[in-house]
């Protein structure tokens, strides 16, 4: 096909036309991923956040492109959140004039009562919310009423430990009856299955599906068991686990409750820990003092209101194993960000929902 000159000119003159296509290739592929990547932007970028003093490694990494999503469910508190109408003293109560009023509202004005109304039926997804008198979901509702308060009047130390932030109940709810990350008892019901593994090596949420044991809300946030891993006392006086030294599982049972805590807030140890010395209290961060406080919180959060729910909840709402009411951790208001909607005011807009006292209207 090629004319006869050209072929024997070709035959005579060989050339190795291979090594520079390769090179020339690798080149132009690397220009092209040069420019792709300043112009389109590095896809595995970090940022870190320094939590402790410099040289300690102490430091949350995270994705830039995971920091520039924000968490989607701001977008749908701020559609369901509305300005208080500060009264002026003639108004009507709603006690007076609005049925079914849940205890502890009756004192607020029509205006500020309707608002907050909508605004818990927004936020449980339950658009009857107090409408029924005989719901179990409107006995339910009184009682969260009283947590919510309790929680921002007696927690603030948590739940504004950096600034004005409060929960309401949405922090929890999301727009939904049943919040999401809720827990239930996982713990071995016959004689049978009693003992080391049978809390261990099951793929369940308690454990971040580790081998570690499933039972550590339970002990730490339900019970008031001692965290802890370890101490300097001599070991040989005793049998871990026996005569009142702490055993290997309990130890896998703290590992497992820290899983837990970092998972539910999108951190890592190191948020709160010096790594070198888990043990020492003066080598933590602020944090670790806020999560102290959470524990407490959470622990009267489920003692003091959601476990008495057990009564009131239909069966579908209770527990697989155990029958137990829904309960509450770090988890269910954290929803895997460091702070709960990313640090939102959530609470500025509700001030009846701040204090179980008179709420405060600014002007
Ligand atoms: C600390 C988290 C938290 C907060 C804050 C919270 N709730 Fe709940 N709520 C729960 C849990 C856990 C349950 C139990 C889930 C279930 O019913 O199975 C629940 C259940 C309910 C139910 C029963 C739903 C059903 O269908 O079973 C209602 C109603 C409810 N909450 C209303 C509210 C209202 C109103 C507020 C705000 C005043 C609020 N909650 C604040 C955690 C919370
Ligand atoms: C949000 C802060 C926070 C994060 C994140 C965190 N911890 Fe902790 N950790 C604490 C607090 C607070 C305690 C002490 C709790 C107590 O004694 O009541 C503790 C206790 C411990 C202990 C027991 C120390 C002792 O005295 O024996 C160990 C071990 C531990 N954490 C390991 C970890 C590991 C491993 C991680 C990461 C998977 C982690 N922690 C993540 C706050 C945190
Ligand atoms: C009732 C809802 C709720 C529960 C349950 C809860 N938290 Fe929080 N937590 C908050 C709120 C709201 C903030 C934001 C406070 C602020 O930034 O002012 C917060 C802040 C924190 C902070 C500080 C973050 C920072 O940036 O300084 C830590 C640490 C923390 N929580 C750990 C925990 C742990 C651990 C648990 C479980 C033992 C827990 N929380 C349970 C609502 C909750």
């Amino acid at each position: 096909m090629l004319p006869d000159w050209f072929s024997k000119w070709n035959r005579e003159n060989p050339t190795d036309v291979e090594r520079p296509a390769i090179i020339f290739g690798a080149v132009g592929v690397a220009v092209i991923a040069v420019i792709a990547l300043i112009v389109l932007g590095q896809p595995f970028a970090t940022a870190s956040l320094q939590t402790g003093p410099r040289g300690t490694g102490m430091e949350v990494v995270e994705f830039k492109s995971d920091l520039a999503k924000p968490d989607p469910t701001i977008e749908l508190f701020l559609s369901s959140t509305s300005d208080p109408v500060v009264p002026t003293g003639s108004e009507q109560t709603a006690g007076a004039a609005r049925e079914n009023v849940p205890p502890g509202l009756e004192n607020l004005t029509i205006e500020n009562y309707d608002r907050l109304l909508a605004a818990m039926r927004a936020w449980t997804g339950i658009p009857d919310l107090f409408d029924d008198a005989e719901s179990y979901q409107t006995a339910v509702g009184h009682v969260m009423i009283t947590m919510t308060r309790n929680i921002n009047e007696n927690w603030d130390g948590h739940v504004n430990a950096n600034k004005e932030v409060g929960v309401t109940c949405f922090t929890c709810h999301r727009g939904e009856p049943v919040p999401s990350e809720v827990w239930f008892k996982a713990t071995p019901v016959s004689k049978a299955t009693e003992g080391w593994s049978a809390v261990q090596n099951r793929t369940t949420p308690l454990s971040s599906f580790t081998s570690l044991p499933s039972d550590a809300l339970e002990t730490f946030l339900l019970d008031y068991g001692t965290i802890g891993v370890h101490d300097f006392e001599s070991r040989v006086a005793g049998i871990p686990g026996k005569d009142d030294y702490p055993g290997i599982q309990h130890a896998e049972r703290t590992y497992a409750l820290m899983n837990y805590v970092a998972n539910s807030l999108g951190v890592n140890c190191t948020f709160c820990h010096n790594t070198r010395a888990f043990y020492d209290g003066s080598q933590v961060t602020p944090q670790w003092g806020t999560e102290s406080l959470g524990i407490q919180m959470v622990q009267e959060i489920n003692n003091e209101y959601l476990v008495p729910l057990e009564g009131l909840l239909p069966e579908e709402r209770l527990g697989p194993v155990h029958q137990d009411a829904p309960k509450a951790a770090c988890k269910t208001c954290h929803k895997g960000y460091q702070q709960p909607l990313q640090g939102t005011n959530v609470i500025g807009d509700w001030p009846e929902l701040a204090t179980s006292e008179a709420p405060e209207y600014g002007n």
